[in-house]
């Protein structure tokens, strides 16, 4: 039992982790598996299994032959794509946990990873350095979905031992892979088109802060909470997460130093409501205290690794 398979694999984050899990375990250790194929030729080199996650059969099947150490769950629909259709997302995202949770439970898998969010938060929460247990309070589907698994994670773990982690990531900003429906997705686009040399129109306010994170420091934090003794993770919901906090035009700023030409303008849509929901900042201490999470990373360190990379075309997003 020391293969890992990543459900969610053609996503953005399932594309980073791939890759990291290939290098740090060996492609053959990983088993990679999605609704759609993955674009992405490394990460292809895994084992592929075609995969619908709402399918508990199919689930089933694939866990229950596969035998897996560990399985990261990741497939989920996001929160902008969620509020266009509610149910189909909560069916994705609930769903397809429990069919994972259910796997665990019969000892199929030893370990799970299930992302959640700071979609969790809202109105309610306070704004700034969030604390582990705040209020929960969220608006969209998406977020109601995460609050929902959050539980359904203890719930699994303090009734049958199921050992299932996880943590509530802020906006995820990587040049390996496009990020799809969600309401951080403009901190990845904005430095495509700086790159390029294109202007950047915004779906958000110039001022609406919001926690981000490089997506290396994502990609560690998911492996060193795996990799933590059992023991020490006292939370069984979700970890709070934290590394940055900005706003549009501060990136904006960010680029204009490496960029000074760089344009950016304001067309706020939909997507601004759900952001004015969630909080600036996230305190992140638990997780430090109990398996020693650390960022890395800046906003202006952050800047200057994506715009390197997707001027040098070393990336894998549709043009
Ligand atoms: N990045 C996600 C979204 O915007 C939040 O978890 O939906």
């Amino acid at each position: 039992m020391s293969k890992k398979l990543v459900i969610g694999a053609a996503g953005q984050l399932g594309i980073e982790l791939v890759l990291a899990l290939q290098s740090k375990h060996g492609i053959d250790s990983i088993h990679i598996a999605d609704i759609r194929v993955p674009e992405n030729e490394q990460v292809l080199k895994s084992t592929f299994l075609h995969l619908d996650a709402i399918d508990e059969g199919a689930m089933h099947k694939v866990l229950e032959e596969g035998q897996y150490e560990e399985v990261y769950h990741l497939a989920a629909m996001l929160s902008a794509t969620g509020e266009k259709r509610p149910l189909a997302a909560w069916d994705l995202n609930m769903q397809s946990l429990l069919n994972v949770l259910e796997a665990a439970k019969e000892g199929w898998v030893q370990r799970i990873f299930w992302p959640s969010s700071i979609a969790v938060f809202g109105p309610s929460t306070p704004k700034k350095d969030v604390p582990q247990n705040a209020t929960l309070d969220p608006t969209t589907v998406y977020g109601i979905s995460k609050q929902a698994g959050e539980y359904w994670c203890r719930y699994y773990h303090e009734k049958y031992g199921v050992d299932v982690r996880s943590l509530r990531y802020p906006g995820l900003i990587g040049h390996r892979s496009v990020p799809g429906g969600g309401t951080t997705d403009y901190a990845v686009e904005i430095y495509e088109y700086a790159a390029k040399g294109k202007p950047y129109s915004c779906f958000l306010k110039a001022d609406q802060a919001l926690p981000m994170m490089y997506m290396d420091d994502a990609v560690r934090a998911t492996m060193e909470l795996m990799a933590a003794p059992a023991k020490n993770i006292r939370i069984r919901t979700s970890y709070n997460l934290h590394a940055m906090s900005f706003t549009p035009s501060e990136v904006g700023e960010s680029i204009r130093q490496l960029a000074p030409e760089f344009q950016l303008v304001y067309n706020p849509d939909q997507r601004q409501a759900i952001a004015e929901t969630w909080p600036d900042s996230i305190n992140d201490q638990a997780a430090a205290e109990d398996w020693g999470w650390k960022p890395e990373l800046n906003l202006d360190q952050m800047t200057q690794l994506m715009l390197d990379a997707f001027r040098a075309g070393v990336v894998h997003t549709k043009p």
